[in-house]
């Protein structure tokens, strides 16, 4: 075997509050965001952007996450509130990957969307060959329109995943993956 081929058979993911610092340098996150940019893209239109949450910036997505979260449960105490306010603070780095696919002349959106998701790809793969562990989530912040605005989404954008990055803490068993003659076909 080889190592890339060693990691692509052998990653798994680690949940987020797993994750633990010190983070990724900030050589290692340019090569992190230069490897997730670093993919297929029918037309060239880079459908995709990143933003990076370290240190009080992950704070911030947390105020923002418990100032919404309060205002849609006006009788949640602080022992639900802490979760939201550290919702962005469980691993030392999170990269928000935006998918900016919009209608286009020629390039479907359906498969710029697949662009943002081979960008989430690649960051997770790129973050554990440094040696980190990663977690694609989405959680609800993704899918509520007032959070997106509030860290600066346009309208049209929309998170194609919050990528977590950290040093692993736990051995995280295997889960099960699908039985290739299911899903396998041939003509
Ligand atoms: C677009 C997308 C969003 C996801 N959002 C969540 C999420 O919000 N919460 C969660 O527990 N897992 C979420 N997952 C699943 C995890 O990223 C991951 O697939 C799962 O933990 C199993 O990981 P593994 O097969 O890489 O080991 C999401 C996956 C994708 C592709």
């Amino acid at each position: 075997m080889n190592p890339t081929i060693d990691l692509l058979l052998s990653r798994r993911s680690a949940p987020p509050q797993t994750l633990l610092g010190p983070g990724p340098t900030p050589e290692e996150i340019e090569t992190l965001l230069r490897i997730a940019s670093r993919i297929p893209d029918h037309g060239k239109l880079a459908p995709w952007r990143f933003i990076v949450l370290e240190g009080e910036g992950r704070k911030r997505a947390g105020e923002i996450a418990v100032r919404l979260f309060a205002a849609d449960n006006p009788d949640a105490d602080e022992s639900r509130l802490a979760p939201e306010r550290a919702r962005f603070c469980r691993a030392p780095l999170v990269i928000a990957v935006v998918s900016r696919a919009k209608p286009h002349v020629k390039i479907p959106e359906w498969e710029q969307v697949l662009s943002a998701g081979a960008a989430s790809m690649n960051l997770e793969i790129a973050a554990n060959a440094l040696g980190y562990r990663s977690s694609w989530v989405t959680e609800w912040c993704a899918y509520d329109r007032r959070f997106c605005e509030a860290i600066g989404l346009l309208p049209h954008e929309k998170i194609a995943g919050f990528i977590h990055i950290g040093r692993p803490s736990a051995v995280i068993e295997d889960r099960a993956r699908p039985k290739l003659e299911e899903i396998v076909t041939r003509l």
